[in-house]
């Protein structure tokens, strides 16, 4: 594939954008008009109308490290406003995208860079190098078995709601990249998969979308692909202090007709990464203001090193309602960042922090205890379906999966429905040998280890 330069790459106008990814240029009626159309109550049903198989796809090809340091620097408020007017200039009038002063603003390189930072990412999780070696505490939890349950396991109900919406079990797919073409393939198969499942899709942060106007599989498609089932919006806190606020959180929201925003919270990968943004003064001043004023709920989240208790206090206190504790012990943002690190230094100033942070089992018990009224996702390293069931009796609503489910995500919406028809029947069955006909029973579940400080 050729390369493309970062100022090349970002004066691809939508159309030809489109071309590039494969869909019809002038149509949103583009491949993913072969939605599939499930009952989000069949759990068990198979996937009907499947598309043919896609491969991921390729828009950008990382440039060489010297042709992408002049993205590297921040960018300033005004670089940002000239980077806007341009954009909003070849909209208007895509031979504008000729005029080199358009052409220098628009290629300023930051959807590239950041597309290159995402692409990276993926290859570091699907790699399992991305992983932490620490505890997320779930192990030291297990539930005293029900040796005579007096249930019909067919009948455990693992049903719950969820902004509003019925789903037919506790998970959740943890939010994942938006940024590259490659996501496009990703989000695709997540949310076909979701659908048909039941289950609740959040997406990667919609940074890219909102400032480039390239959403990336990040539009009205996605929702067209999952009609049934919670979609929920995502950027960064950090942005809210870099222009993002009420029109920016309004067009997330709308971009895919989701039910919810996700602010994510995460200092410690903005800290190590060396692009990062870490001005993080008077955010939660903004996210109350956003709470305020934003028509559908705000879910904090973090990425991989847990929200305690006391945080998530101040944050429900503000107005946001749903917290998604992402705690520690699975995905480390230390690591992934220290793997693509540009000099030794880098590299070890990130690794020092691989294991930093609260592991997800304190955390979702912290959060549930200091945040009674709250909805609480418990996520961060959750394995199979017996950490979920842990993570429903230490207080989680729902329980949340990334990384975990990447590797299916990047195949096909058949490899997720299969590999979360695995989760939900080790949970079943978690119930099942607990005794506990429903979620709520399966929170009063006996422990082997009744010496558990956790809860
Ligand atoms: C490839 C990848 C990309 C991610 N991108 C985002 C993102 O854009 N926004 C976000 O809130 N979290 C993002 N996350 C963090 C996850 O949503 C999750 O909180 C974290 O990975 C911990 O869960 P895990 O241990 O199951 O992976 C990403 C995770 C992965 C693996």
């Amino acid at each position: 594939m050729r390369l493309l330069g970062a100022s090349e790459a970002c004066r691809t106008a939508p159309s030809r954008l489109a071309g590039t990814l494969g869909w019809p240029a002038n149509s949103s009626a583009s491949r993913f008009s072969t939605a599939i159309r499930t009952d989000a109550g069949a759990s068990s049903r198979k996937l009907e109308g499947r598309r043919p198989r896609r491969e991921p796809v390729e828009l950008i090809d990382a440039p060489p490290p010297s042709d992408r340091g002049q993205c590297s620097e921040p960018e300033t408020a005004l670089e940002r406003k000239h980077r806007k007017a341009a954009y909003i200039a070849s909209a208007v009038c895509p031979c504008m995208l000729e005029w080199p002063w358009v052409l220098a603003q628009a290629g300023r390189g930051k959807p590239s860079l950041l597309n290159d930072r995402k692409n990276e990412h993926l290859d570091v999780v699907l790699s399992g190098r991305g992983r932490s070696s620490g505890q997320t505490g779930f192990d030291e939890i297990a539930f005293e078995h029900a040796a005579l349950p007096e249930l019909d396991m067919d009948d455990i109900d693992l049903s719950t709601t969820f902004v509003g919406k019925r789903i037919n079990a506790p998970f959740l797919v943890s939010s994942m990249t938006g940024g590259p073409a490659r996501a496009l393939a990703i989000n695709q198969n997540l949310a076909e998969a979701c659908n048909a499942l039941g289950l609740p899709l959040a997406i990667g942060s919609q940074r890219i979308a909102i400032e480039s106007r390239e959403n990336a599989g990040l539009g009205q498609e996605l929702r067209r692909l999952a009609p049934d089932i919670p979609l929920l919006a995502n950027f960064g806190a950090a942005q809210l202090n870099l222009g993002f606020g009420l029109a920016e959180a309004e067009r997330a929201v709308e971009m895919i007709g989701a039910d919810a925003l996700i602010i994510h919270l995460n200092p410690l990968q903005e800290a190590v990464q060396p692009e990062g943004n870490r001005n993080w003064r008077g955010l939660l001043g903004r996210i109350e203001t956003l709470a305020g004023a934003l028509h559908v709920p705000i879910i904090a989240k973090e990425v991989g090193a847990g929200i305690s208790g006391a945080l998530a206090r101040r944050l429900v206190d503000v107005g946001v309602q749903i917290i998604d504790v992402a705690g520690s012990g699975g995905t480390s943002w230390a690591l992934v960042e220290a793997e693509r690190a540009q000099s030794p230094e880098q590299a070890a100033i990130a690794r020092a922090f691989a294991d930093w942070g609260v592991p997800t089992a304190t955390a979702i018990a912290d959060v549930r205890r200091a945040c009674p009224e709250a909805v609480v996702i418990g996520s961060g390293g959750v394995r199979d379906g017996i950490d979920a069931a842990k993570a429903i009796w230490l207080g989680a609503n729902l329980v949340g999966q990334a990384a975990g489910v990447l590797a299916a995500a990047t195949q096909s919406a058949e490899a997720v429905t299969s590999h979360f028809n695995v989760l939900v029947q080790q949970l079943r069955i978690a119930c099942f040998c607990t005794g506990s006909a429903n979620l709520a029973a399966l929170k009063q579940a006996s422990l082997q280890n009744r010496n558990v400080s956790l809860r």
